[in-house]
């Protein structure tokens, strides 16, 4: 397959031969099927793999981003705690000296950052299908259902994050703070074997 023909395929779901003769690409399962399409087994697997790569990594990345620029620029204290701590681990660095350890000092940065998540998650809801029979807090839940797990809820609940659960506190996710954390209060990645991989 030609160069041109993956990077149609990565956008439009077809090669561009199946482009030009007006071939209808339709989401197919069976191997007579991508064959029709000009497209092997393992063409298809990388071409979707890397698809989710780009939605899932693209657009929760910058949802992410704008949304503690936004919560930054709405409380410019704590704005300023992060640029006194940026000046501070970079003092006297230039910008192609920034290493992964430098990031991982970025302390003040990464709460801020958390707690934007958690206010405004970038997924804030996951799905599961039920694959066996089972009952949750009293409701039985058949095979074969969708369950939706509300991540915006669970980081919203005053039980959980106390009666200001809307105010932006990064302070909530201090090194102190977050001993004391349910694992699953806070679930901007999801949680388990599904959990977003970056
Ligand atoms: C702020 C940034 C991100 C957030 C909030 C985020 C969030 C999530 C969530 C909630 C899931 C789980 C979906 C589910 O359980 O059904 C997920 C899955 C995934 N994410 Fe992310 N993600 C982020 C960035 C990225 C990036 C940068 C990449 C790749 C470059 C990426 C790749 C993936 C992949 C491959 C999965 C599927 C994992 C699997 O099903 O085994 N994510 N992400």
């Amino acid at each position: 397959m030609s160069l041109t023909d993956w990077y149609c395929l990565l956008a439009f779901g077809k090669t561009e031969t199946a482009r030009e003769t007006g071939t209808r690409y339709r989401k197919t399962e069976t191997e007579e099927g991508r064959q029709r399409q000009g497209v092997t087994a393992r063409q298809r697997q990388v071409v979707t793999t890397r698809q989710r790569q780009v939605v899932t990594g693209h657009d929760t990345t910058a949802s992410g981003i704008s949304w503690s620029l936004y919560c930054l620029a709405k409380h410019p204290g704590h704005q300023d705690r992060v640029r006194e701590e940026v000046d501070m681990v970079l003092a006297g660095k230039d910008d192609e000296e920034l290493t992964w350890q430098d990031i991982s000092k970025l302390k003040y940065l990464a709460m801020c950052v958390k707690e934007a998540m958690r206010l405004y998650p970038p997924v804030p809801i996951v799905s599961r299908r039920i694959t066996r029979d089972f009952v949750f807090m009293g409701h039985p839940l058949p095979t074969g259902a969708t369950i939706n797990i509300n991540a915006w809820c669970v980081h919203h609940n005053p039980t959980v994050w106390g009666e200001d659960f809307m105010n932006y506190k990064p302070e909530r996710f201090s090194s102190e703070n977050m001993k004391n954390m349910d694992p699953y209060a806070f679930i901007p990645f999801s949680a388990g074997p599904r959990l977003a991989r970056t």
